[in-house]
């Protein structure tokens, strides 16, 4: 007798699997998802406390005052701006919006894993564009542009490489694209990044109606628990998301502790501090271990192990993991060589470096 059965596009996905580890929070290292060093602005918080009547009501379907407090912080204009449950919502509703059966959908070879899974939640066919030294290429990416294609999908700097690529090279990329193509440009770090050559794509999104840019409360504002993103975009872009976006897909909770940490300019500043120093202490402590690394722009980094049985990456995931120290292992991106690291506290960086000396002095 037959049974009901998903979509075929359905049946060969994995579902995501994170690297949260069993026990209690509190006893455990969490270098494995790329959160927040320092957790959430106390605003945030504060805000947190003093909201809880009316738990009753469904949330607005639009914040205007957080959208408002965004555009604020940014310079941008409000009316561009989408809000989502987290940007992985939005990078689902974009595929599901753009994106039919017949079409093809590029995305760059160790890419976020996030857009072969919506591309093919929404039925469409990914096609993946190779990377040079992990990095974007947007050279391979153009190479695969055809009469089918609909979207591309680029994070940059991209989660789980860490690298970017220049502003030069996004804006050739988008001046070589047709106007009906539409370029996902997913900045998810972007507030991390100091750099001449860098680009959130907002600007992009001001002069074509084809670019959507993306941004997470997840990283720097260290709200990920809330899952709450935003996406910059054209007015028909727009639209159309919101036809396919839950009706009240942002909770009321994502948005009173929004507005206060996107106005907490202080804590972004002293999170962006705390990370570019660490950054460096990782990347020399690194150096002085012999292990390998991609300059990294964000909240973490990709380290690559040598490829012999004991000291490989595999091993020191559970070498680690058995002190209480969880990192993201990188076989789903076929990354089998390479641990992922969020930089975490001053003692939670010093306990990583520490346990990792002892990882490879134990010949
Ligand atoms: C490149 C990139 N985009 C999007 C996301 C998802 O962010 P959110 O928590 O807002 O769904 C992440 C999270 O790791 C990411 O690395």
């Amino acid at each position: 007798m037959m049974g009901i059965s998903v979509k075929g596009s359905i049946e060969k996905l994995e579902t995501y699997k994170p690297n949260f580890g069993k026990s209690n929070l509190d006893n455990l290292i969490r270098l494995s998802a790329n959160e927040g060093a320092l957790g959430t602005s106390l605003n945030a918080i504060k805000a947190l406390k003093s909201f809880s009547t009316n738990l009753h009501r469904y949330p607005p379907q639009v914040s205007e005052d957080l959208i408002n407090a965004i555009a604020k912080r940014y310079l941008l204009k409000k009316a561009r701006i989408i809000l989502g449950n987290g940007s992985d919502e939005l990078i689902s509703i974009i595929a599901q919006a753009f994106l039919d059966t017949k079409d093809e959908a590029i995305y760059t070879e160790y890419g976020f894993l996030q857009f072969p899974q919506a591309i093919s939640i929404a039925g469409a066919k990914g096609i993946i564009a190779k990377d040079n030294d992990l990095t974007a290429n947007v050279d391979n990416i153009l190479s695969k542009v055809n009469e089918r294609t609909k979207v591309i999908f680029l994070a940059n700097a991209n989660n789980p490489t860490g690298t970017f690529i220049s502003k030069d090279e996004v804006i050739r990329l988008h001046s070589s694209i047709s106007s009906n193509i539409l370029l996902v440009y997913d900045a998810a770090y972007s507030e991390f990044i100091n750099h001449d050559e860098y680009i959130d794509g907002s600007s992009l999104v001001e002069k074509y109606d084809n670019v959507i840019m993306l941004r997470t409360f997840s990283k720097l504002h260290g709200l990920a628990s809330l899952r709450l993103g935003w996406g910059y975009c054209s007015q028909y872009i727009l639209d159309n998301l919101m036809k396919v976006r839950g009706p009240f897909s942002v909770n009321t909770a994502a948005m009173v502790a929004g507005i206060a940490a996107v106005e907490d300019i202080d804590f972004q500043k002293k999170s962006v501090a705390h990370n570019s120093k660490w950054m460096g202490w990782l990347e020399r402590q690194l150096k002085l271990l012999n292990l390998s690394f991609q300059k990294s722009l964000t909240n973490f980094l990709l380290i690559k192990f040598p490829n012999q049985k004991k000291y490989n990456a595999q091993n020191a995931e559970k070498f680690l993991a058995n002190k209480g120290i969880l990192v993201r292992g990188m076989s789903v991106y076929k990354l089998q060589n390479y641990l992922r690291v969020s930089i975490g506290t001053a003692k939670e960086n010093t306990t990583l470096i520490n346990e990792l000396k002892i990882f490879l002095e134990n010949k």
